[in-house]
């Protein structure tokens, strides 16, 4: 234990960060936390509920205060984050950042085609209007591109390679 540096998984919302990150663990040693999971149990309610009832800019206020605790007592861990956290100011500071990487429509058909699309979509309050979301996208794209140590292109492929996939390409960054 020690030796390890985090992983921390951005992307658009859909794109496939906490499958990918549960394939990881099959293949590693990695221990492993959702930025959301995190906030959720911390606030006991759920990101839509905090969304309704807080507003989104103190929902980033607790990405915030998440990301200072990841930084200063977490290692050796595989981090999945929520679509947004890469905006916080010591992101790289917290370890590897390993970018999933797909075209709007086709994470838009990844959501739409798994079994529990209904859900998915509900409980991401910024995917209620596609326009907006796509506009957000491409908004964000170019920025979570800056951050990446590591671009993982997710499109069409199994979470299973993919986790093999950024695993090998982690390494150097190790
Ligand atoms: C958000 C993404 C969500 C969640 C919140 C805001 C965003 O996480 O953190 O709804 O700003 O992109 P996922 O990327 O896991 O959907």
């Amino acid at each position: 234990m020690g030796s390890k540096k985090n992983i921390v998984l951005i992307g658009f919302m859909g794109v496939g960060k906490g499958s990918v990150a549960r394939e990881v663990l099959q293949h590693s040693k990695y221990m492993a936390i959702d930025t959301d999971d995190v906030i959720e149990s911390m606030e006991n309610q759920k990101i839509k509920k905090i969304f309704e009832s807080e507003g989104e800019e103190y929902f980033r206020e607790l990405e915030k205060n998440v990301s200072l605790w990841l930084q200063n007592s977490v290692k050796d861990t595989l981090i999945s984050t929520g679509g947004g956290f890469y905006k916080v100011k010591n992101l790289k500071k917290i370890g590897t950042i390993v970018l999933l990487d797909s075209p709007f429509d086709e994470i838009i058909k990844r959501i739409k085609n798994h079994p529990n699309a209904a859900n998915k979509l509900k409980k991401r309050p910024l995917l209620s209007d596609l326009k907006a979301a796509k506009k957000l996208y491409e908004t964000r794209r170019p920025e979570y591109l800056a951050l990446a140590d590591v671009v993982l292109d997710v499109t069409n492929k199994s979470a299973n390679d993919c986790a093999k996939e950024l695993l090998k390409k982690v390494k150097k960054y190790a």
